[in-house]
């Protein structure tokens, strides 16, 4: 039997009801394909655990982590403590520690939900964003000064290495050239921002060289933005900076149905540390306790982790679960649906264990 070690975070507000529903649905995959299987240890770290110790995660948390195969991960963010003390204390604190320098953000309009577009049914949005994930304008260089007073003054410097943009550009051409149009758009600000951003079009150059079968383009990020919404039949990869892809990626997950279907995939493709998978959206402290949450996006990147494990068909069953559920409308209320998080989860369930 092949097994795996799974570290899961469910983190703040949602996160604390979409993981225990995403670890449901493994558990029902794992029963029915009987040929792996997952343990899972659960780690309470987020803002609870900050008003307990004054720490998003213990200080050794990333020693603790780094056995596992994967990290699944729910959400951070309080409404009682700032965003930046949150993210950094946990989600970027993972991502950077363990340098999963590419984030992975695939789109499509899963069958039975509308895309808010006009005219674009399910097929006419299968995107894959790539997001660089460790440096560019997230990188953290800059400081303030004066603060307070007149002359005060913040900087945020974006910091493009060749050996981030290369591997990030290298994930992508990789991945467009592994889908079925072969198509990679480079997305950049290389007319206004003529130094880091001509810097990402002249490596991009470079690595395409190495990939002969890859059509790719460049387009700018503003230009992108509009072009998803006008013609997203005219897109399947996508490779932006981290602020970018960030945008885009939201972009593309309310064009998908709901920021409840978006998942993401923070990858270190070189596999020294643990990868980590979660849905794109916060901790919606909107809709918090209510039970409604949407697990759809969870689901997905635990798909999406079962692919990065090599359990390609338990990937493939979970995918075909999350469509049944999808396509008989039994959706939450962000998808106009009337069914709860738990009845979501249970369809999921079912269709699993009826699946051949
Ligand atoms: P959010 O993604 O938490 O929520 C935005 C809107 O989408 C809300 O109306 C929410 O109810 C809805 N929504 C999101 N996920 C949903 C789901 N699964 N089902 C149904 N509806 C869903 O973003 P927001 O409100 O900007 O941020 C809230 C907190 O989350 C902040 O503290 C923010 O820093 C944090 N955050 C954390 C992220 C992470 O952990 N990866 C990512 C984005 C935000
Ligand atoms: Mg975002």
């Amino acid at each position: 039997m092949r097994s795996y070690r799974i570290a899961a975070i469910a983190g703040d507000g949602i996160g604390k009801e979409v993981i225990p529903a995403g670890l449901e649905v493994l558990r029902a995959l794992q029963a029915r394909a009987g040929d792996f299987e997952l343990e899972v240890v659960d780690f309470p770290w987020g803002s609870d655990f900050y008003r307990e110790t004054g720490r998003m995660m213990p200080e050794d948390g990333l020693d603790q982590l780094r056995g596992f195969d994967a990290i699944y991960f729910g959400a951070v963010g309080d409404p009682h403590l700032p965003d930046s003390l949150t993210l950094w204390g946990l989600r970027l604190n993972i991502c950077q520690g363990f340098d999963q320098y590419a984030n992975i953000r695939p789109t499509r309009v899963l069958p039975g939900l509308e895309s808010p577009l006009r005219g674009a049914g399910p097929g006419s949005i299968d995107w894959v964003i790539v997001r660089e994930n460790s440096e560019g304008e997230y990188a953290g260089h800059g400081g303030r000064a004066h603060r307070g007073h007149e002359i005060e003054v913040a900087t945020e410097t974006s910091i493009f290495t060749r050996v981030g943009v290369e591997r990030i550009m290298r994930t992508a051409f990789t991945i467009a050239a592994s889908r079925p149009r072969k198509l990679l758009t480079v997305v950049t600000k290389s007319n206004a921002q003529r130094h880091g951003m001509v810097f990402w079009d002249e490596v991009a150059a470079k690595v395409a060289a190495e990939f002969p079968q890859v059509t790719w383009e460049k387009e700018l990020v503003d230009a992108m933005a509009a072009r998803m919404v006008r013609k997203p039949d005219s897109i399947d990869t996508v490779v932006a900076t981290n602020l970018h892809a960030d945008i885009l990626s939201d972009l593309a997950g309310a064009l998908a149905g709901s920021l409840g279907v978006a998942p993401t995939a923070n990858l270190d493709p070189s596999r020294q540390a643990p990868s980590m998978f979660e849905p794109i959206h916060g901790s919606a402290f909107d809709i918090t306790g209510k039970g409604i949450a949407n697990p759809v996006a969870t689901f997905w990147t635990a798909c999406m982790m079962l692919e990065h494990l090599g359990e390609k068909p338990a990937a493939e069953r979970l995918m075909r679960g999350i469509e049944a559920a999808t396509a008989k409308g039994v959706t939450t209320p962000d998808l106009g649906g009337k069914a709860n998080t738990a009845e979501v989860t249970a369809a999921v369930v079912d269709a699993i264990r009826s699946s051949n």
